[in-house]
């Protein structure tokens, strides 16, 4: 038996595997991607999250080799990757427009990589036929791509994608051109099979929704850098500014400063009144904060909350507001409530409909008291 002398230790599940560096991209001098660095584990998928122009297929691109960084360092699996070019890096990229070729079937589709890299038409074989499995399509490697529907393409151009074994897989708006109930089923499909597969997956969307579905983690992008990285729950939770805040789902924000700062407790005055933060924050007496609180975590009654209602006595007076219902829109599964507070700020208020007869029913025009927990309370200093 020989053993490679020069063989790298083996990278398991879960260990860093993909590192960034100071990755700058400039077009015409303005920074499509501006000094980002992040590390992506082995086995991840890892969703670059942000709206439209924020630079996030430009820095798979990079990833890819499609494009060459200004500045800065792409490591994977111990191995500088910066000047490898494209067809010998260890990674593959599945695009919006899967690109399949419309003349051949689903079987040459997934077979043309391999061919292409000399591969024994017998290992083609056993390999389309595992990825034919693996995408559920063992019935339709004949048929050509325009006899499939929009789902099945998408996964025939994952399976093409996965034939040649990438160590990275980049999906660039893997459902972009599927519609919203597709979407949501191929999601799920598309996280088994890249599970099953152990591939690390480094996937860009402007989809909230669908980067929370999918990922292990999320960097949220902006203006070419990263604002946040974090599993979703983290992020939807725990977001560390503003812009987080309000980019993933919905949120309620007070403007106000702190007039309390101690090591246990916070109390931020806001012109809906005052809040009381049950633990400490990295800011000063004086600091302008925003308090975001999420829809889903605010009450709402006719009657001020009791006493007994209350986290605790420390809470009582504060984290509570008053208001008018101005609309109320019913979603089957929960109930959204525009509350009008006597400060003029429009409060958004999200209610479960876990029962079927709810006790007290809210109504439009009624004056009410929105109210909520210091745990619940996120206070955001930029
Ligand atoms: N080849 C290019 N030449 C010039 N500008 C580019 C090029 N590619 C991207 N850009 C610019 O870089 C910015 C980021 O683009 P992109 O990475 O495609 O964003 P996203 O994928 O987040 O929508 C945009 O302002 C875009 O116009
Ligand atoms: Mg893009």
């Amino acid at each position: 038996m020989t053993i490679a002398q020069n063989a790298p230790p083996a990278i398991e599940a879960g260990q860093p595997f993909l590192l960034i560096r100071n990755l700058v991209k400039s077009f015409d001098g303005v920074r499509a991607v501006d000094d980002i660095s992040v590390t992506i584990n082995k086995g991840e998928i890892f969703a670059l999250l942000g709206s439209s122009g924020c630079g996030k297929s430009t820095l798979l691109r990079m990833l890819a080799g499609f494009e060459t960084p200004t500045e800065g360092q792409i490591t994977l699996a111990g191995k500088d990757m910066v000047n490898v070019p494209p067809y010998q890096r260890p990674i593959n990229m599945m695009f919006q427009s899967y690109a399949l070729f419309p003349h051949l079937s689903v079987w040459d589709n997934i077979a043309f990589g391999l061919r292409r890299d000399g591969l024994p038409e017998e290992e083609v074989s056993v390999r389309v036929t595992q990825m034919l499995a693996l995408v559920q399509l063992q019935a339709y490697g004949k048929r050509k791509p325009h006899q499939l529907s929009g789902g099945q393409q998408q996964r025939v151009a994952l399976a093409r994608s996965l034939a040649k074994r990438p160590k990275l897989l980049l999906l660039d708006e893997p459902l972009g051109a599927l519609d919203k109930k597709l979407r949501e089923r191929t999601q799920m499909e598309l996280v088994n099979i890249i599970e099953q597969v152990g591939v690390t997956c480094v996937m860009v969307t402007h989809d909230q929704d669908e980067a929370m579905s999918m990922a292990t983690r999320i960097a949220v992008m902006s203006e070419g850098r990263i604002l946040q990285v974090g599993a979703p729950g983290e992020i939807y939770e725990t977001p560390n500014c503003r812009f987080v805040a309000d980019f993933i789902g919905s949120v309620n924000m007070f403007n106000g400063h702190v007039v309390v700062d101690e090591p246990d407790h916070v109390i931020i005055d806001s012109p809906e009144g005052r809040h009381y933060v049950n633990h400490g924050i990295t800011g000063t007496k004086g600091m302008e904060v925003a308090v975001a609180v999420r829809p889903e975590k605010i009450c709402v009654q006719l009657e001020e909350p009791g006493l007994e209602q209350r986290a605790s006595a420390a809470e009582q007076g504060f984290n509570c507001a008053s208001g008018v219902i101005t609309a109320l829109a019913y979603f089957g599964n929960e109930t959204r409530y525009h509350i009008r507070l006597d400060s003029g700020m429009e409060l958004r208020v999200a209610r479960t409909n876990a029962a079927r007869h709810q006790s007290a029913r809210l109504e439009r025009d009624q004056r009410v008291f929105a109210w909520w927990d210091g745990a619940d309370i996120v206070v955001l200093t930029n």
